[in-house]
C-alpha cells in the first residue's frame, strides 16, 4: 500500500472530498468493509479528547482493524523521544498513526519519518477531519454546497483554517468575523483562494459579526480559547466579547440557518447558554458524522 499522509484538508482534491462526504453520508450502517483486517492504528494524542478519540477508535473497531491509543503524558513526543525515533518504531509496529498534536510542525516531522500514513487529529493549524464531517452534516442538513453562506464567529484557528478549505472546495461562501488579531493568516488565504476561483465561491474577512452572520445560511463558531492557550482565556473574552453567537446575532442569518460548534463548547463564552439546546440536533450530528466520516476515510485510505 502507498503512504498516503492527510494532514491538511488540502491532501485531499476536491472531487475525492466530495465522494468522501458522499459515501460517508450513505455509511451510517453497516455492514462495513473489513478493509482494516489484520491492521492496527496507533492514536498518538499530545491533549485531551473526547469525540476525535472515541470516532477513530470505533472506526478503526469497524473496518476490523486494532486501536491502541496513547495518552499526552505517555510517550512525550519531542520531549521523551524524538519525532523521527517514535515515527520509526511505530512504523514497525503499525500500519497508520491518527496524532493529535500542539504543533504541525510535529504531525509533519512524524509524517516525514514514518513509512505508513499520518493522519491529523488536530494540530494548532488545522482539524481537517472535523472540517470534512462537518461538510457531511452540511449536506444533510442543506442538500447542497454551491451557493450556501457560511459564517464563522470568532478565532481564526485550527478549525476555521481547515473548515476555509473544505468550505472553498465545495463551493461554499466563507465569511469570518474576527477581532483583527485573530483573523485567518495570509498563508491559509493563498490556498484557500485557489480552490474558491475554481469553485467560483466568495471568501470574506470582516470584524462585524453581524455582516457576516447576515443571509448566513450556516452561522459556525468555536471556542475562544483553544488547548494550549489556557494562560490566555482572559485576555480572549476581552477580544472576543463582541463575537458571542447569541439570538440577536441569529437574527441576521437566513429562518432556517443551522448553528455549528465542533464542541467542546464553552456555554456563555463563545455560544450564548441554550444555543447549543436549541440547535442540538445539528451539532450532535457533527459529533456523530465524526465517526461516519473518518470510517469512510480509512476505508478509502486502505482498500
Ligand atoms: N471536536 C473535537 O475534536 O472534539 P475532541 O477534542 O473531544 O476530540
Ligand atoms: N479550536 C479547538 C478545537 C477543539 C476541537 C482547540 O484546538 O482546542
Amino acid at each position: 500500500m502507498s503512504k498516503r499522509d492527510i494532514l491538511s484538508v488540502a491532501d485531499l482534491t476536491p472531487d475525492e472530498v466530495v465522494q468522501l462526504v458522499d459515501k460517508a453520508a450513505k455509511s451510517k450502517k453497516g455492514p462495513w468493509p473489513q478493509a482494516l483486517a489484520g491492521k492496527n492504528i496507533a492514536l498518538l494524542f499530545e491533549k485531551p479528547s473526547l469525540r476525535t478519540r472515541l470516532s477513530f477508535e470505533l472506526a478503526v473497531h469497524q473496518l476490523g482493524g486494532y486501536a491502541i491509543y496513547m495518552s499526552p503524558d505517555e510517550v512525550g513526543l519531542g520531549k521523551r523521544e524524538s519525532v523521527p525515533d517514535v515515527a520509526h518504531v511505530l512504523s514497525r509496529y503499525v500500519q497508520g498513526i491518527v496524532s493529535r498534536t500542539f504543533l504541525h510542525h510535529t504531525l509533519e516531522k512524524l509524517a516525514e519519518y514514518a513509512s505508513i500514513p499520518v493522519i491529523n487529529a488536530l494540530s494548532d493549524y488545522e482539524h481537517p477531519c472535523q472540517a470534512l464531517a462537518d461538510l457531511t452534516t452540511i449536506y444533510e442538513r442543506k442538500g447542497k454546497f454551491k451557493g450556501l453562506n457560511l459564517a464563522f464567529i470568532g478565532d481564526g484557528n485550527n478549525v476555521a483554517n481547515s473548515l476555509l478549505l473544505a468550505c472553498s472546495m465545495v463551493g461554499i461562501n466563507f465569511l469570518i468575523a474576527s477581532p483583527q488579531e485573530y483573523s485567518l493568516k495570509d498563508k491559509i488565504l493563498m490556498v484557500a483562494n485557489k480552490y474558491a476561483e475554481k469553485s467560483d465561491s466568495h471568501i470574506m474577512l470582516l470584524e462585524e459579526p453581524a455582516m457576516a452572520a447576515k443571509d448566513a445560511d450556516i452561522v459556525y463558531t468555536d471556542v475562544w480559547t483553544s488547548m494550549g492557550q489556557e494562560e490566555e482565556y482572559e485576555q480572549r473574552c476581552i477580544a472576543f466579547h463582541d463575537y458571542q453567537i447569541n439570538e440577536k446575532l441569529l437574527s441576521y442569518a437566513k429562518k432556517d440557518a443551522i448553528v455549528m460548534h465542533p464542541l467542546p463548547a464553552h456555554h456563555g463564552d463563545e455560544v450564548e447558554v441554550g444555543i447549543i439546546d436549541k440547535y442540538r440536533s445539528v451539532i450532535f450530528d457533527q459529533a456523530e458524522n465524526r465517526l461516519h466520516f473518518q470510517r469512510t476515510l480509512l476505508a478509502e485510505l486502505y482498500k
